[in-house]
């Protein structure tokens, strides 16, 4: 086991999170203001996505200088002040490598654009214009955030440049050797900083097809937009590459890399951990952020995700980020929403796999529709009135107590707050033992005290539509062994009813309640035929020692 195999990772966006100077942005030093409340909530790992210096046009995942720390946000002593105030407290953090494409105004690229000649050209990737004839583009890729073709005229080289997200996001050459070099020296960087590991942004689109062929028709719009992505992603060459940084994380040792991979594909998603177990630690598996609500969608997807994992390799799970809806919105059912945000709450957190939680979801914070003026994200200005494919509604600031600027901010928000801020919000809840803040806190430290839920063995019990059980039987891990007799801790139970109605469930033996929402902590309950609440969450202790 390594530190980050029971670890819990919370998301931070840190436009979003909380402004220090009044600015409406989000920054580095009012991460650092609201590190005991993290450490409070019981998490034990920071993902913070792109706060490095950047012209902004993807909020950060365009990066102008990968070693720098954009000036909305402080700058490097800054950082240097959060990583050893979060080290003190016992938190890790990762931060957001966007190591497939550079923004436009990155001096790689200005310099690489000049001409055919310029010694950075090759650093990107290129296909010339034609001289005379139709300036049809060299094949079908797609910029994602543009919904156009992915190939942009550069005038001063008579050439198109690739660039699948925005036009402001040119691709780098992963095959030319000093752009390689030049990415493991950034990674270096930040690893002598302390930084505990990275999340990949594309990892698996790092290498485009050699000859460029055009990608073959798929009968899903989204996140595909109509194309399987063969040959502008997801090449086999990027395994290379998968090595290389794990050779460099492991020679600093306890770092952890977490890939990115395109889509929602769980096989290429296992691939990353490479077939000799050497290439990254982790890499997400997004089915479960479009699953629909129900226990057999996530049996099934979980199952699936074990199954798929080569030997060695740990999953992980996430129900919520900052590209797709929040799953509290995305499973909003009147007066039902919140049981429910419950049961994915104690599901994320007793899966057999390290859960990444979302900031805000512990409030159960939502999604709410922006008018078109108060749009900020590329995909979400390209595709009004259209909702679903933008991503600000997400990204709205986090609702820390019921001022105007919901604690976030003295000044005006760089995205709305929720109008529902007032009503959820961190110090309401805080205040409240029932809270959904509350019970997300009683789950992180059961799951940090329980051994079963940290790293033990899972059994799911029964196939049924609308209760998902699973038994969590503590690993043999041999220092557990040595440590004597019995001190592996008992198995756990986990019955989820997702049904809004009264359920029945074969218990298949006794135990003593843990935590859950409809019984109090110690009671017992009998095995055999259990009722259950509608949406309740009923996490027990076996009393037999764990098998
Ligand atoms: C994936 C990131 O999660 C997303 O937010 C970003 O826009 C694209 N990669 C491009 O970097």
């Amino acid at each position: 086991m390594q530190w980050w195999n029971d670890a819990v990772f919370y998301q931070i966006y840190p436009r979003s999170f909380q402004d220090s100077n009044g600015d409406g942005v989000g920054d580095l030093a009012g991460i650092e203001s609201r590190l005991d409340y993290l450490a409070a909530l019981g998490v034990d790992a920071l993902w913070i996505s792109p706060f490095f210096k950047s012209p902004m046009k993807d909020f950060g995942y365009d990066v102008s200088d990968y070693v720098s720390v954009d000036p909305l946000f402080g700058d490097m002593d800054g950082f240097k002040r959060l990583l050893s105030a979060a080290h003190r407290r016992n938190l890790r953090v990762v931060v957001d490598l966007v190591l497939n494409h550079t923004s436009d105004e990155h001096p790689w690229f200005r310099e690489a654009q000049e001409s055919r000649d310029s010694p950075k050209h090759d650093w990107y990737i290129w296909k010339p214009i034609p001289e005379r004839g139709p300036r049809r583009p060299p094949n079908n890729w797609i910029s994602l955030f543009e919904l156009r073709s992915a190939w942009y005229e550069n005038p001063a080289s008579r050439e198109w440049y690739l660039a699948t997200f925005t036009r402001n996001q040119p691709e780098v050459n992963w095959r030319n050797p000093e752009l390689r070099e030049a990415m493991y020296g950034v990674v270096r960087a930040w690893l002598d900083l302390g930084v505990d590991g990275f999340r990949l942004d594309v990892a698996t689109g790092y290498f485009k097809d050699e000859l460029f062929r055009t990608n073959p028709f798929k009968p899903r719009l989204v996140p595909d937009l109509l194309q399987e992505h063969l040959y502008d992603r997801n090449r086999p060459e990027v395994h290379g590459i998968f090595r290389d940084l794990r050779r460099i994380a492991d020679s600093y040792g306890g770092r952890v890399l977490i890939a990115e991979p395109h889509g929602q594909d769980r096989a290429l998603a296992a691939s990353c951990h490479g077939s000799a177990g050497d290439e990254l630690h982790m890499a997400f598996n997004f089915e479960f952020l479009t699953r629909p609500w129900g226990a057999a969608a996530f049996r099934d997807s979980a199952r699936r995700w074990y199954e798929a994992l080569p030997p060695g390799a740990w999953p992980n799970f996430t129900l919520s980020n900052h590209d797709q809806p929040r799953h509290i919105h995305r499973y909003r059912r009147g007066a039902e929403t919140e049981a429910r945000a419950r049961v994915a709450a104690a599901m994320l957190l007793t899966l057999r796999g390290t859960p990444f939680l979302y900031y805000g979801e512990e409030i159960g914070m939502g999604c709410v529709r922006l008018p078109r003026g108060a749009l900020r994200d590329p995909l979400g200005i390209r595709t009004w009135p259209l909702s679903g494919f933008g991503r600000d509604p997400e990204r709205t600031p986090m609702q820390w107590d019921a001022s105007a600027g919901a604690g976030f901010t003295t000044g005006t928000p760089w995205l709305p707050v929720n109008p529902d801020h007032p009503v959820r919000n961190v110090a309401a809840q805080e205040g409240n033992p029932d809270s959904l803040l509350a019970f997300y806190k009683k789950l992180l430290a059961l799951r940090r005290k329980t051994p079963a839920l940290r790293s033990g063995d899972l059994e799911f019990l029964g196939e049924d539509p609308d209760v998902l059980a699973y038994r969590r039987t503590p690993a043999e891990a041999a220092e557990t062994r040595k440590a004597g007799s019995d001190s592996r801790g008992p198995a756990v139970l986990v019955v989820l009813n997702f049904a809004g109605g009264r359920k029945t469930f074969a218990l298949p033996e006794g135990g003593r309640v843990l935590a859950g929402t409809g019984r109090a902590v110690g009671t017992r309950v009998e095995g055999g035929t259990v009722g259950l609440a509608p949406c309740e969450v009923l996490i027990l202790e076996t009393e037999g020692r764990s098998r």
